[in-house]
């Protein structure tokens, strides 16, 4: 199977005049990075927000605006650019393209795309709460699910125009999501190899408080957790993310239980319990603050700095291991090294008394830790397996096509 879900799909992306269509650049870089393919159409309006120059260096393409541009016509016409697209994406989606959609108007070569397709349409609607929330943006919402149309947000927060609520254009990462989330359906009509299975992951990292305002933490971005859980959750898997606190939106179909604290964190993962599948991924404080202050800490002058006294926290992927009832079938650890990265992958699955680790080197160099890209190994009691540089969505991927296999060979053995 392709490392994405997404390679070789080809993607019609439609951007509308909103000031939301900058964050449309960055789903197209996000999008062709995974191995789809953009065609860009641009409304007259957003002409005044991003340029075709940047959307068409992006996508690799021409931008197609001018439904009577004759060249465009003679090379790709309206008809043939919908027919041409797997998936139609409207981002932005202001009140006028929505409007245009419900009621079948075709005045200019997007909303013109938009009626002349057989395909799915996803939009992610951008525009002021008042048009958001107004009578006739809402009837127009209705008639569009009725007809079919998948949205994607809009979010509740503060909006460019200085008001606060429902309007903004859903984040790139969850606009993606929502387009990945698409095709897998696609792909596995009958639920995927996952189904039945329930899956608990940690991700992220914990906060350890110091006093109400200072805390332990770490660099854990929980990129990694995240996109397995979504992987798991395309699969078909039941899947529950238990996050330490990240920026990362909860990924689409996935059930979240948010936490600070290891100790939460254990908590929370005992609560998830019974599950098939136990992935450790979250980078989880080794040590917290033996008895964190009930004020702030105030810094006196002429006294000395305050000795921060530390205890162990609970080993969640131990724990998991080593539990005589309710033990995960598969239970994967993560072993983030900056030396000898086998050699202590290896001892610490022993350790740890899991079946796999994903090992992988996070020295300062590698730009592991935060970043986009990962080298992992998959230590198992077999053996090791060495995998390429890849993205943390296609480790992901990989991970949890790796872990489906598993049980099918295991079913296949039984
Ligand atoms: O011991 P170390 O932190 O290197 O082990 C990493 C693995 O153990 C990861 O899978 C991590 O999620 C898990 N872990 C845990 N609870 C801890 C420490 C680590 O689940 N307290």
């Amino acid at each position: 199977m392709a490392e994405s879900i997404l390679s070789g799909r080809r993607v019609l992306l439609i951007i509308g005049g909103g000031i939301a269509a900058y964050k449309s650049l960055e789903l197209i870089r996000r999008l062709r990075e995974r191995g789809a393919s953009v065609r860009a159409i641009m409304t007259a309006a957003a002409h005044e927000f991003v340029t075709p120059l940047s959307v068409s260096s992006l996508s690799g393409d021409k931008v197609y605006a001018d439904l009577f541009d004759l060249t465009d016509e003679a090379e790709m016409g309206h008809i043939e650019l919908s027919r041409d697209a797997d998936l139609l994406v409207v981002a932005p989606a202001t009140a006028d393209l929505m409007a245009k959609m419900a009621h079948g108007i075709a005045g200019d070569l997007a909303s013109t795309a938009l009626l002349a397709t057989d395909k799915k349409v996803l939009i992610a609607p951008a525009m002021n709460v008042r048009m958001w929330t107004h009578r006739a943006t809402q009837r127009n919402f209705e008639t569009l699910l009725a007809d079919g149309v998948d949205f994607v947000g809009p979010n509740e927060g503060d909006m460019a125009c200085g008001e606060y609520g429902p309007g903004r254009m859903a984040e790139p990462a969850e606009i993606l999501a929502a387009i990945e989330a698409h095709f897998a359906a696609l792909a596995f009509p009958g639920g995927g190899p996952l189904k039945g299975k329930r899956v608990l992951i940690t991700s992220g990292p914990t906060h350890e408080p110091i006093d109400p305002v200072r805390y332990l933490a770490n660099r854990s971005s929980g990129k990694q957790g995240y996109a397995i859980a979504q992987a798991m959750a395309r699969l078909g898997a039941e899947t529950v993310l238990v996050s330490g606190p990240t920026n990362l939106p909860s990924p689409p179909g996935v059930t979240m239980t948010r936490v600070e604290t290891a100790r939460e964190m254990l908590s929370a993962c005992e609560a998830a319990l019974p599950a098939d599948i136990a992935i450790c991924a979250a980078a989880v404080a080794d040590w917290r603050v033996a008895s964190d202050a009930e004020q702030k800490l105030k810094k006196q002058p002429g006294e000395q700095a305050p000795a921060l006294m530390l205890v162990e926290n609970p080993d969640i992927l131990a724990t998991l291991s080593h539990l005589t009832t309710n033990r995960p079938r598969l239970v994967i650890g993560f072993a983030a090294e900056t030396e000898k990265v086998i050699e202590h992958a290896v001892a610490k699955r022993q350790r740890k008394g899991c079946d796999w680790i994903v090992a992988n080197d996070v020295s300062p160099a590698t730009g592991v830790m935060g970043g986009d890209l990962n080298t992992v190994h998959l230590i198992t009691r077999e053996g090791q397996e060495d995998w390429p540089l890849l993205p943390k969505q296609a480790v992901a991927e990989r991970l949890a096509r790796r872990i489906a296999d598993h049980f099918s060979t295991a079913k296949a053995a039984e």
